[in-house]
């Protein structure tokens, strides 16, 4: 039996998978409820004979998708994909997002923008009136990543934002490093006043490869309910 947080992912993610159709290059998100699309995917190639390429955004979808029998290209290799479909950990009534809980943001972000379409698949919980509650994930370089943090953290002072505090994401006893090799800085905002301007000046701090704030990428979101509904947001 599902919790019925495990329903409502399950229930989203079968409900995009259906948006599926044969030919397809899919971007293939990551996190826990990427993974019930990623297997369910797996289930209509397998039963249906499907055919389609996927592209994953983390070496831990990449490996998901291979085993569940899904072809796994790159995206040089695809080019430019018909849709991509993601997890999200925050989404407004714009569908702008926070992403990156998942410490994946950086190959989520572009292969999103490479695709004609992108679907957000979450859990009711995740619609927020205003974005910022969950801490906003920024991929940094390691190199000189401390400056870093207090350059955002000045730059923090300046904006529409409740808090300034940035912390450095730890495994175990040391720095995440993401896939691309870098650091994850959450930033604890607790309300962002404007996310298309944040998004944009984080991204001129030298050594911030990326934010987790997605402005305009999102076309659509598939909403699960705990109790098995599903609605469509676009
Ligand atoms: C990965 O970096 C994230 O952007 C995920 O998409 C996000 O954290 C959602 O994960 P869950 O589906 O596990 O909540």
């Amino acid at each position: 039996e599902l919790s019925p947080i495990d329903r409502a992912k399950s229930v989203a993610a079968y409900r995009a998978a259906e948006m599926v159709e044969e030919g397809m290059r899919v971007g293939l998100g990551t996190g826990s409820t990427a993974a019930w699309l990623v297997r369910r995917l797996g289930e209509r190639v397998r039963d249906e004979d499907l055919r389609i390429k996927g592209v994953p955004t983390s070496t831990a979808t990449a490996q998901l998708a291979r085993e569940v029998g899904i072809e796994v290209v790159s995206l040089d290799q695809a080019g430019w994909l018909d849709v991509t479909i993601d997890g999200a950990d925050e989404f407004d009534g714009e569908l702008n997002l926070i992403k990156g809980g998942g410490a994946a943001l950086l190959q989520e972000k572009i292969v999103a923008t490479a695709s004609d379409q992108m679907i957000v698949i979450a859990d009711a919980g995740k619609e927020v009136e205003a974005l910022g509650a969950f801490p906003l994930p920024v991929e940094v370089i390691p190199f000189g990543w401390q400056t870093t943090r207090t350059l955002i953290e000045e730059l923090l002072d300046t904006m529409d934002v409740l808090g300034t505090s940035a912390t450095l994401r730890m495994n175990n006893e040391a720095p995440t490093v993401t896939d691309e090799g870098n650091h994850i800085l959450d930033l604890h905002l607790q309300r962002i006043g404007n996310p298309r301007q944040l998004a944009l000046v984080l991204n001129q701090i030298p050594g911030v490869v990326e934010n987790g704030l997605f402005i305009d990428i999102c076309d659509k979101v598939v909403i699960g309910h705990g109790d098995g509904r599903v609605e469509l947001r676009d």
